[in-house]
């Protein structure tokens, strides 16, 4: 089956997440991704929280599956002059370097352009162009704190709190994925390249789209009425930690199941859907609920919505999370359980799907990444391990014309 993006060459310049995640996703669906890297180091996770002794770390096998590596010392000569001539040949360039590093390297976007008029540039950095804080260095949590999850993430007596979802990182990967193939799209009519750049603080803040929404709200009425807070509690003027309410008009709360005294996971998500009272009512035996004025809107629950979690989880406390779940299916409940890491990673829906992969490695044997998370009709993408350090090296610069003998200088002179 032939890849929607065979035929692109990207120069993937990137390291640690949110460049890596981006380009990888890339590889699967088919572009040709040349990591560079810099001899003998590398990628700095390739050894960063290493489980196994002098083996590629998992924090760079599950980012950067499909990719070919070369290595590259691109502050010498001989390094500027090959990545000029794969400049040329090459349709993206991504990077995620520190602000201005890519420009004291000799690359500036000027420069590239004059090279190769096509080239797409994709840059992830901490905050966008311009901005007043666009020369700090940004690393994930950084992110999501400079983009408005942590201040709303968390409950109202705790400190702002960081989500372990990577939300700068991967996120961002994603949204810059988004544009370079935008970008492609715009090049097949134009024939020009053009600059990409997403910065992590943005895609944080795109990701907490409705806490702006609420910000404006609050601003206007002065409470947000699916806020834990609301109606016993008190708002200042900034949208506040919501603990685990449903975002939108649904209430919603993280709930206690069989178990859940010696099982921090014994917990299932549950929402009260507005039109699914009724079932949820009989769901829980609670039917004389359903014609009671005092529960049937959504308004005339909201100051006893805590008791009704409560009254909920007397009818879940002799059932397991998923037991649970089967029962509230049926009545078309919005519910999930709360699932461990374990418990994802052994999901035969999961393995089945492609989401869980297993992946064959040169040196580490087999491990679990995550697949592709976008499934196409006529596409199966297949995962593949990440590259050893400068595993294709070689066949790359012999690509690209180089003799065998240059080859051998180049690794002498510790070039590649
Ligand atoms: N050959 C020679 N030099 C290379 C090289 C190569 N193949 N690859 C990288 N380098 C150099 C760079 O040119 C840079 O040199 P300079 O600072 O002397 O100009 C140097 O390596 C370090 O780059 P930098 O990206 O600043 O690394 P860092 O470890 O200090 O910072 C981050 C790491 C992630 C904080 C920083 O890259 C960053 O803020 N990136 C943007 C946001 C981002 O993506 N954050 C991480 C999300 S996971």
């Amino acid at each position: 089956m032939s890849k929607p993006l065979e035929g692109i060459k990207i120069i993937d310049f990137t390291h640690v997440q949110a460049g890596p995640a981006c380009t990888q996703l890339l590889a699967w669906y088919g572009a040709d991704v040349i990591k560079v890297e810099r001899p003998g180091a590398g990628d700095v996770t390739r050894s960063q929280l290493r489980d196994i002794p002098g083996v590629d770390a998992l924090y760079f096998t599950m980012l950067n599956s499909n990719k070919r590596s070369l290595t590259l010392d691109t502050k010498t000569p001989e390094g500027k002059e090959i990545l000029t001539k794969l400049i040329k040949e090459s349709d993206v360039l991504v990077e995620n370097f520190g602000p201005g590093a890519l420009d004291r390297m000799g690359f500036t976007w000027e420069h590239i352009k004059e090279l190769n008029p096509g080239m797409i540039v994709a840059s992830v950095k901490g905050f966008s162009d311009g901005h007043h804080y666009e020369d700090l260095k940004v690393y994930e949590n950084v992110a999501q704190c400079a983009g408005g999850a942590a201040s709303t993430t968390g409950f109202d007596d705790g400190p702002p709190t960081v989500s372990a979802a990577a939300l700068g990182d991967s996120n961002t990967g994603m949204h810059l994925a988004i544009g370079i193939l935008t970008a492609l799209r715009a090049r097949d009519t134009t024939g020009k390249g053009q600059k990409v750049a997403v910065s992590m603080q943005d895609s944080v803040l795109n990701l907490c789209r409705v806490k702006l929404r609420d910000q404006q709200r609050l601003d206007r009425v002065g409470y947000l009425e699916e806020y834990p807070q609301y109606p016993h509690g008190t708002f200042s003027d900034v949208v506040p930690r919501g603990g685990n309410a449903g975002g939108g008009g649904q209430p919603g709360w993280v709930l206690k199941c069989k178990g859940w005294e010696t099982d921090p996971n014994a917990y299932i998500y549950f929402t009260i859907q507005g039109h699914a009272w009724a079932p949820i009512c009989r769901a829980i035996g609670k039917e004389e609920w359903i014609d009671d004025p005092a529960y049937t809107t959504a308004q005339a629950r909201q100051d006893k919505i805590f008791d009704i979690f409560g009254t909920i989880e007397e009818w879940l406390k002799d059932k397991t999370k998923f037991e649970a779940v089967d029962i509230l299916r049926k009545f078309d409940i919005p519910c999930a359980p709360v699932l461990t890491m374990k418990e994802l990673a052994n999901d035969p829906s999961l393995r089945a799907s492609g989401t869980i992969v297993e992946v064959d490695h040169k040196e580490r044997g087999t491990y679990l990444t995550v697949g592709s998370p976008i499934k196409f009709s006529d596409l199966k993408p297949e995962v593949k391990a990440s590259p050893l350090l400068g595993e294709h090296t070689d066949e790359i610069l012999e690509s690209m014309g180089y003799s065998q003998q240059q080859i051998k200088d180049f690794h002498e002179r510790r070039v590649v």
